[in-house]
Formats: C-alpha cells, sequence, structure tokens
C-alpha cells in the first residue's frame, strides 16, 4: 500500500530563534504553525539576560501569536560573566528552561557570551543543583581552530571537563554538526542530550559551496563533510532519546545574508516539519520520526507530551521564492522555490 500520510503528536521545537519587535509577526506564526512549544533562544540585542526580561520578552511572543492558536514558548536565559547565583534561582522560580552558552564571539549577537567558563562556575553550581539545564553552543572560537574543526575540539577542551565538573549538570549541546558529536552524546555520561537541525540532516558542505556560494545555506556550526551528515541521521533514527529535534531556524532578512559578509543562520520554521519527514524518510526511519520530534525532547526537560497531532502528508507542493519580512524587506526560507514532497496538513 502507498503511503498517504502520518500522523505524530504534535512536535516541540528545542531551538528557535525568534527575534523582536515586527520580525515576531512574521516568524510566531510559521513556528506556532506547526509546533506545540519552542525553546526560545535568548541571543537579542540586548541579550535576555534576566528573568524579568524573559517575561516581557515572552509576552511580546505571545501579542504576535494569531487567535486561536495554542502555542507556548518556553524560555531560556543568556549566559554571561556576569551571571549571579541570585538570577539562577530567580529564573529557575519565574520557569525558565535552561541558559544558554555562546563562547563570546561564536555566532550570531554572541558578543556578550562568556569569555572563560571559570568566570560562571557560581552560576553553574546553581543550575546543577537545581536541575536547571545549560543549553551549549559547542563551538571553539581560538582564531587559529579552523572554522570545521570547531565543534570537535569545543568537546575535548571544554564540554568534557565541564561535565567532570560539574557531572549532574544537564546539558544540550545544541545543533550538532559532526560524528564526533554524535559519538560522544549516545556514549558519555547521564545528564546530556543534543538538538538536530534538519538542515544538518539533509545537507553537507556540498550545498553550501558547489556551483557558487549558497548564502542560505550558511549557519553556525557550519555544514560538515557528507560523513558527518551520515552521522547525525544514522543518531536522530536510531531512537535514542538523547537525541531530539531543534530546528536551530533564524532568521535574517535577504539582503543581510546575500551579502560580502553574510549573516549564518536558516530560515526553516516555515516547513520545519516537512524537512524532517524528508530526512527520516531518506533512511527508511519514518517510524522514528514521532520519538524524535515530540517525545524524547518533553521528557528530558520534563515537560507532559503533547495531547494533539498532527498530520503531514505525503503531497507535492513548492516553496515561495521569498517571504514578506519587517520593513518591506524579504526573508528567504532554505529550498525557496524548491519542490518539497511532505507537506503540513494541520493539527487533528
Ligand atoms: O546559524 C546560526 N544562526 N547559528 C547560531 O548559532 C545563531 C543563529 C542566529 O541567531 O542567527
Ligand atoms: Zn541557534
Amino acid at each position: 500500500m502507498t503511503l498517504t500520510h502520518i500522523d505524530i503528536i504534535q512536535p516541540d521545537d528545542m531551538h528557535v530563534h525568534l527575534r523582536d519587535g515586527d520580525a515576531l509577526n512574521t516568524v510566531v506564526p510559521h513556528t506556532a504553525r506547526q509546533f506545540a512549544r519552542a525553546m526560545i533562544m535568548p541571543n537579542l540585542k540586548p541579550p535576555v539576560t534576566s528573568a524579568d526580561m524573559a517575561a516581557a520578552y515572552q509576552t511580546r511572543i505571545m501579542a504576535a501569536l494569531p487567535e486561536g492558536v495554542n502555542f507556548t514558548p518556553l524560555m531560556t536565559l543568556y549566559l554571561t560573566d556576569r551571571t549571579s547565583p541570585e538570577d539562577v534561582n530567580a529564573a529557575f522560580n519565574a520557569g525558565v528552561k535552561g541558559f544558554k552558552l555562546y563562547p563570546a564571539g561564536a555566532t550570531t549577537n554572541s558578543d556578550a557570551g562568556v569569555t572563560s567558563l571559570g568566570r560562571c562556575s557560581a552560576a553553574l553550581e546553581v543550575m546543577e543543583a537545581l536541575g536547571l539545564p545549560l543549553l551549549v553552543h559547542g563551538e571553539v572560537t581560538d582564531v587559529d581552530i579552523d572554522i570545521f574543526d570547531r565543534e570537535a575540539i569545543f568537546i575535548d577542551r571544554i564540554l568534557i571537563p565541564l561535565r567532570a565538573r560539574y557531572p549532574k549538570l544537564k546539558v544540550v549541546l545544541e545543533h550538532i554538526t559532526t560524528r564526533q558529536a554524535a559519538e560522544y552524546v549516545a556514549t558519555s555520561e547521564d545528564g546530556i542530550a543534543s538538538t538536530i537541525t534538519a538542515h544538518h540532516l539533509l545537507y553537507n558542505r556540498n550545498a553550501m559551496l558547489v556551483g557558487g556560494i549558497r548564502p542560505h545555506y550558511f549557519c553556525l556550526p557550519i555544514l560538515k563533510r557528507e560523513s558527518h551528515r551520515e552521522a547525525l541521521i544514522a543518531a536522530a533514527a536510531s531512537g535514542n532519546p538523547r537525541f531530539f529535534l531543534g530546528t536551530d531556524s533564524a532568521p535574517h532578512a535577504q539582503h543581510t545574508k546575500e551579502n560580502a559578509c553574510g549573516c549564518a543562520g536558516c530560515y526553516t520554521a516555515l516547513h520545519a516539519m516537512e524537512l524532517y519527514a524528508t530526512a527520516f524518510e531518506q533512511v527508511d526511519a519514518l517510524d522514528k520520526l514521532e520519538g524524535f520530534s515530540s517525545v524524547f525532547g518533553a521528557q528530558f526537560y520534563g515537560l507532559p507530551l503533547n495531547a494533539r497531532k498532527i498530520r503531514l502528508l505525503k503531497e507535492e507542493w513548492t516553496l515561495p521564492d521569498a517571504l514578506s519580512f519587517v520593513d518591506g524587506q524579504s526573508l528567504v526560507p532554505l529550498n525557496a522555490g524548491e519542490a518539497m514532497g511532505w507537506k503540513f496538513a494541520g493539527i487533528l
């Protein structure tokens, strides 16, 4: 019998960038159309560093939600050299779900990031005691380290010592891109998990660089070679609950990506579940999509599973070339103008 559709528990996006201001009116409806909840990254300008700032940001996100749509933004705070134990306690009491570690200079709006983890020891001890996860952008930033090696070296130099020092600290190694990260997460002590983006499951660095530079495939951590992509899809489709969905959908206006110094980030919120279904189907693992998308992330964060289901149709449609964005600018989704083999049909 030919497969016409699949129904799965409504998924959660455990890593997304929504930005702020008018941009919310474009991107919040996209994420909320498919996902029941999303872990909102705090790399705004200025960064979201206190429970009060997170509460105000959450209110602005909810104001951009279309009428009648059920969606819960899960808030995170930006760890800095100055995050205090009091900040961590206040965050926990306010229902913040984690602190995001951006090594200073690693990516978009990371200037206020951590310069040395030693400066954060008091905050990390409280997070460990409270069970409040640390969400990690896992790349070293040393100028002498090749950009394609920055994740693997981060694991050895930063992550392994960090976990030895705080063995009970819950850690999410975000948007993993390498075989080394997949192997580390699968084999190390309990308390670690990892998000994987759809673009890292579907593409290797050839997509970005062969035949010309394609800036809409540029993100951080950068796409790697094919053997790494294969390790990522094997991990995602393994049914191991340490691997779950996080799109890292990151909106940047078209002219800031198609630029001599283009911004990092792929916009996938519009068609996220279609992309993940395509990746899982390629390895004949559609039966593993629900655990990855809708179960394992919730379990890691101690959240109930979503009550509703969504339907994905095996049906072709074509992505728009661009979306209208703030101030008359455009936003180009990944795969703009291309045909997709799966179509999100809605919440059942
Ligand atoms: O590609 C990326 N874009 N990687 C990140 O870590 C940040 C994100 C953004 O905020 O644009
Ligand atoms: Zn991100």
